[in-house]
């Protein structure tokens, strides 16, 4: 929920440091700032608000000097987003600053007892206790004093610590929050996210929970738990800088949107060989898969969402029961999970804490997980037992998009995959069904050419404070999504609602000119929808509909039309959910809010 960054080397630190944080500022930003190295003291700036205000407030960095230093960006858990409560946080004797990604579960008891020493707390945050518990243990040994005040903690932590007396060296820490080492020439970096170093350094260390690093110019020293030095394998990351820019577009957001028929062909396309679907190194035989009386999918948010799709498909093709489980419901759910159960894990980040929290539990009742994550080594990624990467490139906007859609893409490859070894598709329908999924990149491309009308939709309907999405089956799930969109991007109070459900009370709420986005796309309930646009439009709703091109029933009863190209049916909301993200950029676009960044959010939720 916040973003870290480290760095020290020949440069001036505070540009470097305001660089990455502004690349890690869609993963919180309430508050930044930055500490840096200077003659034996610590140069300070922090500020409330983005970093555009920290970087006026440093005058781009130029008035802290130093080659070494750290940085935070911030989603505020403990303490109201205020420049005092701003990261990072300085020990009462000024020789230490810290920045903090996660929560200190114990630092009630750790402030009352520093409290007792005579320590004086400045802020209201969790983090200022490791501050002054590192001065506490200090006794000259900065890394021994890490240790010390590390093993006193409890909950997550990705920490970035300096030291006046160390002028050079930056120490790192993680602990269920990810932090990641670049590793340069003459010149070393540690972030929250690979986004933060891809300008300077391609070269990347993963750290596993429990391992520290103290990073120096001419080099990194990565040690694990116990304080044993340990050896690390350095991974390339694979895209430019420019993947993680707007190029062109007015909100990453847009140009995400846009992205999907590529992102999608780059999920697709290592997955079909010879006509055949290859899941990497994902493997189950027939025998495996009827050891399996049950599919699990986990996740949050939009991720959820997209399984309640895929869901869909994988049921219907592999006729083995599948529930979607909230992961932050899952957890605490004492789940009936055991080896029988393959367990799905879809993640963009990889980090989200509730969804990593979720996996562990089944995985210690005996679960089979594959995961589906954008972000290549994250968490989920390396605790599952196997691991499929929806190749959609970096993901900017905090409002999901072609994470979503790529997740959904494997969901149905999955599906595909799974049926196949179980026998319940012939090879023609394996073939069909793979042919229609090679469609999709390019009908993701029409459907973006056939909606170029949705901004003046948008203009139409964005003052509504209230909007409903209704649909069955498939068009039920992509309704959710649908709704949140909206809601997190425009602030609009938006709901997802299966049709045949509304007149069990929440069609009460239907007034006049009340907007209704009702997706028809499920032709086989098609009669059914229709009589719910009847029912809502004698209440006086607006129906906005959302059906195949070449749906002419549907003119008759909407007030307005979004049409997306002809699919298989079951695949129908890897399309659908596109205009609907559409919609809710460019309502939120008319209400003039932060599109990137929406109040309240942040990209990747690490805390529960
Ligand atoms: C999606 O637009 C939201 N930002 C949010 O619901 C997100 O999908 C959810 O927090 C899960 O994130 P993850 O996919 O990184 O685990």
């Amino acid at each position: 929920m916040c973003g870290i960054v480290g760095y020290t080397g020949t440069q001036a630190a505070a540009p470097v440091l305001l660089s990455g944080l502004s690349k890690l500022e869609y993963r919180g930003y309430d508050s930044a700032g930055i500490a840096v190295l200077n003659e034996g003291k610590i140069g300070l700036a922090k500020v409330k608000g983005k970093i555009a205000n920290l970087m006026e407030l440093t005058d781009s960095g130029k008035n802290v000097p130093g080659f070494a230093g750290i940085g935070h960006t911030r989603w505020a858990t403990h303490g109201a987003p205020t420049d005092v409560n701003a990261h990072p946080h300085i020990s009462s004797d000024g020789r230490f600053a810290i920045v903090h990604n996660g929560i200190i579960e114990n630092f009630a008891v750790l402030r009352d007892e520093l409290t007792a020493k005579g320590y004086e707390f400045l802020s209201d945050t969790d983090t200022e206790v490791v501050a002054h518990l590192i001065e506490m243990y200090y006794t000259g040994n900065f890394k021994a004093a890490v240790m010390k005040a590390v093993s006193r903690l409890e909950g997550s932590y990705a920490l970035g610590i300096v030291c006046t007396d160390e002028p050079e060296t930056v120490f790192a820490v993680r602990e269920k929050s990810p932090l990641i080492l670049g590793a340069g020439i003459g010149e070393n970096f540690f972030a929250s996210d690979v986004t933060a170093l891809v300008a300077y350094t391609k070269n990347a260390i993963y750290l596993e929970d429990g391992e520290f690093a103290e990073v120096k110019p001419d080099g990194i020293t990565v040690y694990d738990a116990a304080g044993r030095e340990i050896t690390k394998p350095i991974s390339r990351i694979t895209w430019d800088i420019e993947a993680a820019e707007k190029g062109g577009y007015d909100h990453f957001m847009l140009k995400e949107i846009m992205e999907q028929p590529r992102a999608v062909q780059a999920t697709i396309d290592p997955r079909i060989k010879n006509g055949r679907i290859h899941l990497d190194d994902f493997e189950m035989d027939s025998a495996e898969f009827k050891n399996i009386n049950k599919i699990v999918i986990t996740a949050c948010g939009s991720a959820s969402y997209a399984g309640q799709a895929g869901r869909y498909a994988i049921e219907k093709l592999c006729r083995i029961p599948v529930t979607v489980e909230l992961a932050s419901e899952l957890r605490y759910a004492d789940p009936l999970i055991d080896e029988h159960t393959l367990l799905i894990v879809l993640s963009q980040s990889g980090e989200t804490a509730d969804t990593i929290a979720a996996m562990k539990e089944c995985k210690e009742r005996g679960a089979r997980v594959l995961s589906i994550v954008n972000v290549v080594g994250s968490t989920i990624a390396r605790l599952s037992d196997d691991t499929l990467y929806t190749w959609a490139g970096p993901e900017i906007a905090v409002a999901t998009t072609k994470g979503y859609t790529t997740q959904l893409i494997l969901l149905y490859l999955f599906a595909i995959y799974a049926a196949d070894k179980l026998g319940r598709i012939d090879s023609a329908e394996y073939d069909r069904l793979l042919s229609e999924i090679r469609k999709i990149p390019n009908l993701l491309q029409r459907t973006i050419d056939m909606n170029h009308d949705v901004p003046a939709l948008a203009k139409k309907y964005y003052t509504h404070n209230d909007v409903y999405f209704i649909g069955r089956n498939t068009d039920y799930a992509a309704c959710m999504e649908g709704a949140l969109k909206l809601k997190e991007i425009s602030y609009v109070h938006a709901e997802a609602y299966a049709a045949g459900e509304l007149k069990h009370g929440t069609i009460a709420l239907i007034e006049t000119g009340t907007p209704v986005v009702a997706l028809c796309l499920n032709e086989a309930l098609a009669e059914k929808t229709m009589s719910n646009i009847i029912e809502v439009k004698a209440r006086g709703a607006e129906v906005i509909a959302l059906a195949f091109k070449g749906n002419t029933e549907i003119i008759k009863k909407a007030d307005d039309i979004v049409y997306i190209p002809r699919t298989e049916p079951l695949f129908a909301d890897v399309l659908a959910v596109l205009p609907l993200q559409l919609f809710a950029y460019y309502v939120a676009k008319e209400r003039g809010c932060d599109i990137d960044k929406p109040k309240n959010l942040a990209k990747s939720v690490t805390v529960e």
